[in-house]
């Protein structure tokens, strides 16, 4: 008889409680499960209780904050996390910090626990292979900010388990996101189709098309809700930039080649809509 899986997780390790991490943690304390968010020390703790309390009072008002929160917990050890099933990993995007997580929590959380890694471009087949249970080894691509945002991509690295997708994907569900599996090569599966065409909007421009005029031809050419610019702006161009080089990097194809004027953006700091300024000028508006 086929074995049932469970739809959830009993307790959670969140590994750094930035800007993800904390998103991620808020989502699923919000189901009543408990999550213990790990990052290097208590300023960084405090900023991330900070953040989730931001976002839950923008969200859900001002009297959930206390009811989510009690389901958290802020610490600088794994060790509070060593009796999780699952661990989430949102550590910044280098590699040897991430093999590094991935080492420790194999080496600190029970064996059936599953071990994911919420990376944008990295390789999850490499964070497998440097633990004991290679099959439990899996993406969990969130989209920021995580509590609006519906979509997690799940990444089937070369190791993992048919059954390890199986419960992600049930989890995820349960948690009210819609999830889609994709294949662990470089950006996935929605940065794939996205990188590319922001990139080539951004060739439109510097070959002297008007940005308004691009965004407007893929708005009410496509039916997409914003233009591939306005996007870019508020992704960042050096995020953009940066998705675009490991693209190229990664499959060592020139179709993946970052446009010459998004370096020049950067180099310049024009950042988009952090800076004030990127393919529009958002004066004193951030
Ligand atoms: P962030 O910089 O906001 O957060 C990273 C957190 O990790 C910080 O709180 C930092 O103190 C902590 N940290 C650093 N080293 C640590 C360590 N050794 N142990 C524990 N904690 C540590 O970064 P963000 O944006 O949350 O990104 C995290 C991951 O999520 C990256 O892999 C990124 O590529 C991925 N991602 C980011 C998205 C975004 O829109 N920002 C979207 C999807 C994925």
């Amino acid at each position: 008889m086929q074995q049932q899986l469970s739809n959830s997780f009993n307790k959670v390790l969140v590994i750094g409680g930035g800007l993800m991490g904390g998103g991620i943690a808020q989502v699923i304390a919000q189901q009543g499960i408990p999550v213990v968010i790990v990052d290097r020390t208590s300023e960084d703790l405090d900023r991330s209780r900070a953040r989730i309390k931001k976002m839950i009072t923008r969200l859900n008002g001002e009297g959930a904050v206390e009811e989510v929160l009690s389901n958290i917990t802020f610490s600088t050890s794994y060790h509070d996390g060593a009796d999780c099933d699952l661990a989430i990993e949102a550590v910044p995007e280098i590699l040897e910090l991430k093999l590094e997580v991935f080492r420790r929590l194999d080496e600190i959380l029970p064996p059936n626990a599953i071990l994911a890694s919420n990376t944008s471009s990295l390789s999850i087949a490499a964070m497998s292979s440097v633990t004991k249970r290679p099959e439990s080894v899996v993406g969990m691509h969130f989209f920021s900010p995580v509590p609006i945002m519906k979509l997690v991509e799940i990444v089937k690295g070369m190791n993992t388990s048919d059954e390890t997708v199986e419960k992600i994907r049930l989890f995820g569900e349960m948690m009210g996101k819609e999830m889609i599996v994709a294949k662990d090569f470089p950006g996935f599966t929605v940065n794939r189709v996205l990188v590319p065409m922001m990139n080539e909007a951004a060739f439109l421009v510097m070959e002297g098309n008007d940005p308004e005029e691009i965004d407007r031809g893929m708005m009410l050419g496509t039916n997409h809700p914003i233009g591939p610019l306005k996007l870019a702006d508020s992704v960042g161009i050096d995020v953009l930039y940066n998705t675009c080089m490991s693209l190229f990097e990664g499959f060592k194809d020139s179709k993946y080649r970052p446009c010459p004027l998004l370096k020049r953006m950067v180099e310049a700091g024009h950042l988009g809509k952090k800076s004030g300024q990127g393919f529009y000028d958002y004066g004193g508006e951030k």
